[in-house]
């Protein structure tokens, strides 16, 4: 089971940095992380690409990251960055798992980080030039070099996840700890996110990792926010994005009967959406994302006293 490297168990919820440095000013990054460590998160979750398709957004996030952390105990954060995919910018993107690029990647994380260490190194996209093998006996070899503690895959297919898997145990070598895909109560898939190299939860994948028992870290987990705006303003309140992704026919069946249940049950709509990733019948992390302290603060608290809004009954009335 992964942990700091100062041996203390993770939260089950982590602070998603896209746009820290870039949307997120750096003071309002600060009081974001100070907010979230001190209400008990020890997870933090950015990307070497975060956010280059913004001006002025190369390396944003993690040397804003790199930043927040200065006052923290460093041993006490499991820090988790991702790289190898190819800087085409948002949802035009590309996995390049060349073991030159992903050498190149880690050495810029760790010098905008400012750290000698990734705690979760995160492949950010797959690439099928690679066999499942070359890629577990490249990883392998950073882990050696001491420059990464465990390491991941977003958007990769269980299938693939398998593959490696199954290459490392016959090996004896340290597999995949983690997997990161977009996951929760909002369905979207890679077509609707306009993006094919994109992995989205459908009922294989979560068979799958039913089966495996592997960690899924859930991003865009709340949907963007889908939920709370659509049920406010209708469908023209989304912005064109959330609405291409989310604004689905098994999503707005969703809205309508969590609007149904609220006419019935006082609950926090924010707290549902983590409420719905963290009840999965495998280990699974919230990647909490987003701008608002109200809401972070109200997840955290939600996850520190464990709530239970829903029942069972009502979880089967949403998801039938
Ligand atoms: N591995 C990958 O390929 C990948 C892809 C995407 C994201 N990620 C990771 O996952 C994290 C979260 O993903 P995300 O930011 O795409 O998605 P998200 O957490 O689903 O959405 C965050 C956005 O939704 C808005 N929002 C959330 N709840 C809302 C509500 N109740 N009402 C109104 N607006 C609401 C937030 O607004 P405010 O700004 O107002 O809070 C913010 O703009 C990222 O920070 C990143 O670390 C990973």
């Amino acid at each position: 089971m992964m942990t700091t490297k100062s041996g203390k168990p993770l939260s089950r919820i982590a602070l998603g940095t896209l746009y820290f440095g870039t949307g997120i000013g750096r003071e309002q990054s600060q009081e974001l992380a100070d907010t979230y460590l001190g209400l008990g998160g020890n997870q933090i979750d950015t990307a070497r690409c975060y956010a280059n398709w913004l001006p002025e957004g190369e390396g944003a996030s993690e040397r804003t990251v790199g930043n927040c952390l200065k006052k923290h105990c460093r041993e006490d954060i499991f820090l988790g960055t991702k790289g190898g995919i190819m800087p085409k910018g948002y949802n035009e993107t590309r996995g390049n798992l060349s073991p030159e690029n992903i050498e190149a990647d880690l050495e810029a994380s760790l010098a905008a980080l400012d750290t000698d260490y990734v705690d979760l190194y995160w492949l950010h996209r797959d690439d099928y030039r690679y066999t499942a093998g070359e890629i577990v006996e490249m990883m392998n070899r950073l882990a050696e070099s001491g420059r990464i503690r465990y390491y991941g895959v977003s958007n990769w297919t269980a299938e693939r996840i398998r593959q490696a898997r199954d290459y490392a145990k016959a090996h004896g070598l340290m597999g995949i700890s983690a997997s990161q895909i977009q996951y929760g109560l909002g369905v979207c898939t890679p077509q609707d996110w306009g993006d094919t190299s994109v992995v989205c939860m459908n009922r294989r994948e979560y068979d799958a990792y039913r089966a495996m028992n592997l960690p899924v870290y859930a991003y865009s987990a709340q949907a963007e926010g889908y939920f709370s705006i659509y049920l406010k303003g209708g469908s023209q309140a989304l912005n064109p994005n959330t609405r291409q992704k989310y604004d689905t026919a098994v999503n707005r069946v969703r809205a309508r009967r969590l609007r149904e249940l609220g006419e019935k049950k006082d609950f926090s709509l924010s707290w549902i959406m983590a409420e719905y990733v963290l009840s999965s019948p495998f280990p699974a992390v919230f990647i909490l994302g987003g701008s608002s302290r109200q809401r972070l603060s109200e997840i955290m608290e939600g996850y520190r006293c464990e709530r239970k809004q829903l029942t069972e009954q009502d979880w089967n009335y949403i998801l039938e």
